[in-house]
């Protein structure tokens, strides 16, 4: 398949990029690099340096030859900075999205794959299915629903096909070449990781007054490579159902100080730890169910034990200290 990877410079979309190449397909990455890294893209990947805002780019990107797909990684992802800045969100993840999907119609591409999240879901004590309640709690959670929501229209007007991948929290990296570098970084296991590196002095822990059994959040940590193979299963899955809503994670929650103790145990270091106020836009507990992506996608996570996907993370991280380096070159 020739496929389109908006997004593809970031964490997920340069790792997925590497797999569906590794697989086959022909990739052309289209990004603006407002926060991804040139250096992560493969070399084998075509790149268009564009917004996904900018219609007249995206056409001449789109028009340049015919693609079987797009995979839609372009956003901001920060749920508590939407609580701050929610323009910015609603701009860039349903202004930007939207643009790409008029694009994508009028281009006449037959699949779209979007990177949706656990964020559009209320909070729920038990393990979340695709039918249970939307209520995000964040900006950011809730373009991601616009999203879906616009994309059901798109469907039934321009026959599009397509996958909402519903991420719990994406975590783990390939080492040596790809992993997880965000700036600023927001995201628990990088910040910690970042202590244990003697980058920042202690890691703080938002709230710790929330009902769960420690009283800090519980995620459910996913591996960044079996988020990557949903996807190019998920491609695959859309010959034989027009519309996939799945839930991506390992149904197993962790709260923020287990996370904590879990990297203290592989690094060796003490990581320090405060206790400060919760973060707007934060639910207690996020959990999946993914029975529906094992069932219609055929998908089984790999790395499923938070151990592993916290090691590749430290891995990765003490191979890369700063993060990308500019002399790198994007490769395997
Ligand atoms: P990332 O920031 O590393 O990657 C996003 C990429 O999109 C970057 O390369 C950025 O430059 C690009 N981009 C952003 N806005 C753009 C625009 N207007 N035009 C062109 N390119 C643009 O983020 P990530 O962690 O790789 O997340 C990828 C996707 O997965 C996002 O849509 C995010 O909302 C979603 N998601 C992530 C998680 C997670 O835990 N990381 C969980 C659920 C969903
Ligand atoms: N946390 C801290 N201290 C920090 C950073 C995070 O205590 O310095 C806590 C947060 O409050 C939260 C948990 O750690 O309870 C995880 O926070 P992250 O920022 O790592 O991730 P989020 O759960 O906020 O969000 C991520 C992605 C979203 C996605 C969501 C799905 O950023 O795109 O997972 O659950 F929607």
């Amino acid at each position: 398949m020739r496929v389109f990877v908006a997004g593809g410079a970031g964490y997920i979309g340069s790792i997925v990029t590497q797999r569906l190449l590794d697989a086959g397909h022909q990739v052309t990455v289209y990004d603006s690099l407002v926060k991804g890294h040139r250096q992560a893209v493969p070399l084998e990947a075509q790149f268009v340096l564009g917004d996904i805002l900018d219609r007249p780019t995206l056409d001449a990107a789109l028009g340049a030859e015919p693609y079987d797909a797009i995979i839609h990684f372009a956003a901001f992802i920060e749920a508590g900075l939407s609580m701050q800045q929610p323009g910015t969100f609603f701009r860039n993840n349903v202004a930007g999205s939207m643009t790409l999907i008029e694009a994508a119609a009028a281009h006449g591409v037959k699949k779209l794959v979007f990177s949706s999240s656990a964020g559009v879901y209320a909070s729920k004590d038990t393990p979340l299915v695709e039918d249970d309640p939307i209520g995000p709690v964040s900006v950011y959670g809730h373009t991601k629903r616009m999203i879906e929501e616009t994309l059901v229209w798109y469907h039934r007007i321009h026959g599009l096909r397509f996958a909402a991948l519903r991420y719990f929290n994406a975590a783990g990296a390939t080492p040596p070449v790809r992993g997880e570098a965000h700036h600023p970084e927001t995201h628990l296991i990088p910040l910690v990781l970042q202590v244990a590196l003697n980058q920042r002095p202690r890691v703080l822990i938002f709230g710790d007054d929330y009902p769960t059994s420690d009283g800090t959040c519980i995620r459910d940590y996913i591996h960044v490579l079996d988020l990557s193979a949903a996807h190019i299963l998920a491609l695959r899955a859309l010959d034989e159902y027009p519309v996939l809503i799945c839930n991506l994670g390992n149904g197993a929650g962790y709260s923020v100080k287990e996370v904590i103790d879990t990297a203290r145990q592989i690094t060796g270091h003490s990581i320090p730890a405060k206790v400060v106020d919760r973060r707007r836009g934060d639910g207690p507990v996020l959990v999946a169910d993914a029975s529906r992506a094992k069932a219609l996608l055929g998908w089984v996570p790999q790395i499923p034990e938070l151990r592993d996907i916290i090691a590749s993370s430290w891995a990765w991280h003490q191979a890369h200290p700063k993060g990308y380096d500019s002399d790198e070159q994007g490769d395997k």
